[in-house]
């Protein structure tokens, strides 16, 4: 058997992409006032920006768009959809969203109030930012495994029992439920074992406390499972997804991840104790139930792509370029989070730039290199995204500088990998001579995505 692992499907369509010049690219870079958020994606080559909403469908899924019934109420695609995710998840409610954090948005409204507080392994940052707007605490606690960049542990997604039962024990009170994260993306794209998930559900059981799970990406956290977890060798990824919904009463998701679309989101629930709250608050702001901010078309889409999403070949390809990458970045003695994670890898940025004091943001500086140099395009996870500017000017710095590579799905083929490992290297090897940046112009809250910089 040949050893290559191909990508598991073929290219009908193309998308062409455009090589820009260094120069070119300096220019551009400098009209986003040192920003690649604020590029045109016309100008990037490589978009590693992010993979939510940013893969390529099927010709099924495209075939499944034309069948898509835009009926205001009741109409045939939402009942569609509501069989398959009933059958994966089996819950009797399953509530559309546009997107994840109109899932988020709707249910915690719904149930939480203010001075509650919500375990997690990690919150993505809109899960805590809708969590925190309502005046709940977002508490997270990941093992401590999870917080070590280059420890390599099977399940680095873990959340730390100890600590969630002993927040049971002293503040149980104010817990309207515990969250689960799958694969826990704020910890390097890091899945959570069965074992854990198991255990997790039955002490909050034992509290009278509901688990929801956050399922952005709950078939690469299956995957996971089969690859690493003893038990699940043979067990087909369906069966995986199935036994993990069972631990849950309830979930979150963004469709935009594993569910192979470009636009989507649901929440599911097993009992009917917040429904009438949440289809208030669903029509409110999102849509009528059988719809809830989506075209009848989307809904087709997404029940074809939650199939595809769980298919192992499709499974195995995948969290393989993640892994790849790394391999490729080791060579070249570049540092990231280890293992390399579902759907992206994560340079730990101090491993390229060990020189560069934090204050001048090694991570944005890196991201803007990799851009220089080859037209790539990732995000900074540092302190830019996670630090502040205090009202006296001061700042406050994150415990780490890593630039995230996300992967679209099904985007990218194995000569862009190269391509990119290639850049990366070629970076490190001119780590002297890259600058970092000071901060201009700046928003009080999530500054990453508007702010302007200058070189220092
Ligand atoms: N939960 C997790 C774990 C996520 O990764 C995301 C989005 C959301 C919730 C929110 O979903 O974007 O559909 O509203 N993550 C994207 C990312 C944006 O780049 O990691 P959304």
């Amino acid at each position: 058997m040949p050893k290559t692992l191909i990508e598991p499907f073929r290219i009908k369509s193309v998308e062409p992409i455009r090589m820009t010049t260094r120069g070119e690219r300096e220019q551009l870079l400098e009209e986003a006032r040192l920003n690649v958020f604020k590029l045109h994606a016309a100008d990037v080559l490589i978009d590693w920006l992010t993979d939510s909403g940013t893969g390529a469908m099927s010709s099924r899924q495209w075939g499944a768009i034309m069948e898509g019934d835009e009926s205001y109420a009741g109409a045939r695609s939402f009942y569609r959809l509501e069989r398959v995710i009933r059958e994966i998840t089996g819950m009797s409610h399953f509530i559309p969203t546009h997107q994840g954090r109109a899932a988020e948005k709707v249910l915690f409204t719904a149930v939480c109030k203010k001075g509650d507080l919500v375990p997690n392994n990690s919150h993505f940052d809109t899960t805590r930012a809708n969590l925190e707007y309502l005046g709940v605490e977002a508490v997270d606690l990941v093992i401590p495994e999870g917080l070590q960049p280059a420890l390599v542990h099977p399940f680095k997604g873990n959340i730390d029992l100890a600590r969630v039962e002993h927040l049971l024990q002293t503040q149980g009170d104010r817990i309207p439920f515990g969250m689960i994260t799958v694969t826990n993306n704020t910890g390097g794209g890091q899945p959570v074992s069965m074992a854990n998930m198991r255990a997790y559900a039955a002490l909050l059981k034992k509290y009278g406390k509901p688990l929801i799970m956050d399922v952005c990406r709950f078939s690469e956290n299956a995957m996971f499972i089969k690859m690493r977890e003893a038990g699940y060798e043979s067990a087909s990824i369906k069966s995986i997804v199935q036994e993990m919904f069972a631990l849950a009463d309830g979930c979150t998701m963004s469709a935009k991840k594993d569910g192979m679309v470009n636009i989507g989101g649901f929440i599911v629930l097993r009992s009917d104790e917040w429904m009438d709250a949440v289809r208030n608050m669903l029509i409110l702001t999102e849509g009528f139930p059988t719809y809830g901010g989506l075209a009848g078309r989307d809904l087709e889409a997404l029940a074809v792509g939650l199939e595809e999403g769980m298919d192992e070949d499709y499974l195995r390809y995948r969290l393989r370029t993640a892994e790849y990458l790394g391999e490729r970045l080791e060579q070249a003695g570049v540092g990231f989070v280890r293992p390399t994670g579902g759907h992206a890898v994560y340079i730990d940025a101090k491993t390229v730039l060990p020189q560069m004091p934090v204050a001048h943001y090694p991570a944005w500086a890196l991201c803007n290199a990799l851009y220089l140099q080859g037209g790539v395009r990732g995000v900074e996870i540092g302190s830019v995204m996670f630090g502040r500017r205090l009202d006296d000017g001061t700042e406050t710095y994150h415990s780490m500088e890593l630039v995230r590579l996300a992967f679209p799905r099904r985007m990218y083929t194995q000569s862009h990998f190269d391509y990119a490992a290639e850049v990366i290297a070629e970076v490190k090897q001119m780590a002297a001579g890259i600058r970092g940046v000071r901060i201009t112009k700046q928003p009080r809250v999530l500054r990453h995505f508007t702010c302007e910089c200058a070189w220092v």
